[in-house]
């Protein structure tokens, strides 16, 4: 389905993490808060340059972009002093993530600890790092909104998603630590938990395509897409949510209230038949 623009953003200035190419979650993001009238600072890793497409968003979306790696002081330190050279933010979206264990197939019980420490400062220390600055930037707008991407491997064990899970887990604790810490300035913090998708952090997942096909048959509403993702994200940046903080929201057609489903009980049943 495609939404046209309510204007939920209009007048809204916000910072988007994350978009790589136009599979991206973030970028889905970017391209409907465009649609609902907000004005838009686009970042990613300097490395992001030669993998992705960032700069054709920007041009599609009248959009400024600043490169940052997330997980560099230095590079977030500048790149709030040029945000905010244009004025205050009214909200952030963080869609960052990446496993490296996870990237080369190291198995849970064996993880490398220095690349086990780079997915956590990657996918979850980075959400620290992006409102800490922007706080001592003094960029963030009273009643701001911040959301970040995260996935249900933080609440229960998905075997393949191996170190992600607890990398999600944390993610999900930060933005309930700052969310009491914002309050005070109406500021909330929220994470969207999201279906599995087909992007290229997703496909890094070694049995990914068994997680999809296994949520498709379980969720009564399929799977979400990116695109659907966007909208229910645009809603939580826009003043409808305004009293809904610290939250991990399940975008994902219904997944999360399942257990087993007819599909899956009739697929088991052919491939498991019962020994005679
Ligand atoms: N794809 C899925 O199935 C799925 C499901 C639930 C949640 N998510 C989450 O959605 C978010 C976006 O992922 P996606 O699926 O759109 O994949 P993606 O690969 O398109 O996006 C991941 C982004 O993280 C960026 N990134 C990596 N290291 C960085 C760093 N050091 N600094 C700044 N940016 C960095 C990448 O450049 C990329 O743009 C992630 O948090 C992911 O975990 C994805």
């Amino acid at each position: 389905m495609k939404m046209t623009g309510n204007g939920l953003l209009q007048g809204k200035r916000g910072l988007v993490f994350g978009a790589l190419n136009d599979q991206s979650i973030g970028w889905a993001i970017a391209e409907a808060a465009h649609r609902e009238g907000a004005s838009l600072v686009l970042s990613n890793a300097p490395v992001a340059r030669r993998l992705g497409t960032l700069n054709s968003l920007a041009e599609q979306t009248g959009s400024q972009v600043m490169w940052a790696d997330a997980t560099s002081d230095d590079d977030l330190t500048a790149l709030y002093a040029q945000v905010k050279e244009d004025g205050p933010l009214d909200f952030i979206v963080h869609s960052i993530g990446m496993g490296v264990n996870l990237r080369k197939n190291v198995p849970y019980p064996e993880l490398n600890y220095a690349w086990y420490q780079k997915t956590l400062d990657i996918s979850a220390v980075s959400l620290h790092r992006i409102v800490h600055h922007a706080l001592e930037a003094g960029v963030l707008a009273d009643s701001a909104s911040i959301v970040a991407l995260t996935y249900i491997g933080a609440q229960r064990v998905f075997s393949k998603y191996s170190e992600m899970g607890d990398a999600k887990a944390l993610l999900e604790s930060i933005a309930r630590s700052f969310g009491y810490r914002l309050g005070k300035r109406g500021i909330r913090i929220n994470t969207v938990s999201q279906s599995p998708t087909r992007t290229v952090a997703g496909s890094g997942i070694d049995g990914f395509d068994a997680m999809f096909e296994f949520a498709e048959r379980i969720s009564p509403l399929g799977n979400a897409d990116a695109a659907s993702c966007a909208d229910y994200t645009v809603m939580l940046l826009s003043d409808y949510s305004r009293m809904v903080t610290m939250q991990t929201l399940y975008h994902d057609g219904g997944f999360s209230a399942m257990g087993i489903s007819d599909e899956v009980v009739e697929g088991l049943a052919k491939a498991f038949p019962p020994e005679q």
